[in-house]
């Protein structure tokens, strides 16, 4: 049974992969290209998911949002909010790129620290954001309008709906799991075959022996 949005399912999966990228770059040895390209493909996957969900929510969740009741004022700092985020993010990127072609300690440092920046500035936003939505998520599940965004996230994302969920179930509580409304079947089918880039060359990146 849900007891949270998939919206905050969410926020879980961006939490960990942030603690992820955090503990790999602190272990990351000088000269090891083949962690830096694992590492490099991970983040493609977290950079993709984080940009597709923020702009998500603009366009799609917030325009359903206002209609709902929830005060226009709120949407916009929530906006702004992705702004920070976004200017946190494409450092980081240009340092996990660096960090590709030159897999040094010292670019794994410069990485370490932009990658600490964005954890902050994307943890501070989800906290918000759960703070002020969640309680609107959980008390109007079946309004009207919060059922046709799910509606709209689900054909927005019909291509990539495998490898999300694969990404977004790897780790997750069994809480957080028992919150994704996809039948079993309909969720074997979609990470056992759509979702096997993920659990191929994503998923080993996070079971490394240290
Ligand atoms: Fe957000």
């Amino acid at each position: 049974m849900a007891t949270m949005s998939m919206n905050k399912v969410i926020h879980a999966a961006f939490r960990r992969d942030l603690d992820r990228f955090a503990g790999a770059l602190d272990g990351f040895r000088d000269g090891d290209s083949a962690r830096a390209a694992e590492l490099g493909r991970a983040w493609d996957n977290f950079d993709a998911q984080l940009t597709d969900h923020h702009e998500g929510e603009h366009e799609v969740a917030w325009p359903h949002l206002e209609r709902a009741g929830v005060a226009t004022d709120l949407l916009a700092q929530m906006d702004a909010e992705h702004g920070v985020m976004l200017g946190a993010l494409e450092e980081a990127r240009e340092s996990m790129t660096a960090l590709r072609s030159d897999p040094s300690a010292a670019r794994a440092a410069t990485a370490r620290q932009a990658v600490e920046r964005l954890r902050r500035a994307t943890v501070d936003h989800l906290d918000h954001e759960e703070r002020e939505l969640e309680p609107f998520y959980l008390e109007h599940h079946d309004h009207p309008e919060v059922v046709a965004m799910s509606r709209e996230f689900r054909k927005r994302n019909v291509s990539g709906a495998g490898q999300f969920l694969a990404w977004v179930t790897d780790g997750a509580t069994p809480e957080e799991r028992a919150s994704i409304a996809v039948p079993p079947p309909v969720f074997a089918v979609m990470t056992g075959l759509f979702g096997r880039r993920y659990r191929k060359d994503i998923a080993p990146v996070w079971r490394q022996p240290a």
